[in-house]
């Protein structure tokens, strides 16, 4: 896959700038991203990470999860409904274990995700692995419940997002970047007061509410019930997200949801996503992401542009 890279720069000088964008404080050599606990370093064994500019850790938080009882995955006809429930092996684990083998195996900027149940227990998190190398940055994920408001998601209220990100903020000078649930009222209250807050990037979407049962006895195919659905059904809601709060905010969008390929990705770029990520698509094509950038890089030469012209530019 360098040969992918070498081939689309080999037909242009000018291509290495093609593909670059910047996330934040971090300059992507293409951008490409994977969607939080769809990829992990195995599917790097089916392709050269070169083609990828950030690569993003399955959420880690305080103490290890088990995740959710099964059945917990099924595929619908348009994408997939999941309540994995967060199972990581906790910061400990992690800090011993799997950074290491990040560190060991990546030559890109690592991004990892975090979540808490508390603004204490971000801020925990957060300050453990300011202590550790190799890390470029944290995709805050904010679809989480927060016990000191009743359970209800921090993502869903503007004044525990700015609150939560002017506690964080002054933490880290690494990239600090939010992670948008779709299931809010208005998205650009949300993408503001993460950006007031200090966050200097987003990252959109997390899963959308989603069910599915089976039609002849009623059960339902989820043991938890109501779940995250992701994958080719999200696109659209995806890219009128990723499109309101582009339109709401300064900050670079790291955008997700639906995207297959490179066309999909043109759209999330036009819509004003600066870099985009492949989730579930992972699942159905592990070779989805050198194809995107294959097909991303040939779009961008044959048609004499650059990444960063594209960004925010739809016409109506
Ligand atoms: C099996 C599975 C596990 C996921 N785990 C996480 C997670 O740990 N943290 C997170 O922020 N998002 C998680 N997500 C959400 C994805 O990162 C992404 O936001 C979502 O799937 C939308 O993108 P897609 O339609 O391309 O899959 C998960 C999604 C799936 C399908």
């Amino acid at each position: 896959m360098g040969a992918i890279l070498n081939e689309i720069w080999r037909r242009s000088p000018n291509a290495i700038d093609l593909l670059t964008t910047k996330l934040g404080k971090l300059e992507l050599k293409t951008p490409l991203s994977v969607a939080s606990g769809t990829f992990d370093l195995e599917n790097l064994e089916f392709f050269d990470e070169s083609c990828l500019g950030a690569f993003v850790c399955k959420t880690i938080t305080r103490y290890p999860k088990h995740g959710n009882p099964p059945p917990r995955l099924y595929e619908t006809e348009a994408g997939l409904i999941n309540s994995i429930g967060l199972q990581n092996p906790g910061l400990d684990n992690f800090i011993a274990e799997k950074l290491p083998l990040y560190r060991e195996r990546l030559r890109l900027p690592l991004i990892v995700s975090i979540s808490g149940s508390s603004i204490s227990e971000f801020e925990y998190i957060l300050s453990r692995l300011e202590t550790c190398p190799g890390i470029s940055g944290y995709e805050i994920n904010i679809s989480c419940p927060n016990v000191e408001n009743e359970g209800i998601a921090f993502g869903v209220c503007p004044d525990v997002v700015f609150d939560l990100l002017t506690k964080i903020s002054p933490m880290t000078s690494r990239e600090l970047c939010v992670k948008l649930s779709p299931n809010v009222t208005d998205i650009a209250q949300i993408a503001k007061a993460a950006e007031s807050g200090g966050a200097s990037s987003l990252a959109m979407i997390n899963s959308v509410w989603g069910m599915a049962i089976n039609y002849r006895n009623g059960k339902s195919h989820i043991k938890k019930g109501v779940a995250g659905y992701t994958g080719i059904g999200i696109k659209p809601i995806a890219l009128a997200l990723t499109y309101k709060a582009a339109q709401a905010v300064n900050i670079p969008i790291l955008a997700m949801g639906g995207i297959y390929n490179w066309k999909d990705a043109l759209e999330f770029i036009w819509a004003g996503a600066s870099a985009i990520a492949i989730g579930t698509a992972n699942f159905v094509n592990p070779l989805a992401a050198p194809e995107l950038i294959m097909g991303l890089g040939e779009y961008l030469l044959e048609n004499d542009l650059k990444i960063t012209d594209l960004i925010g530019k739809v016409s109506f």
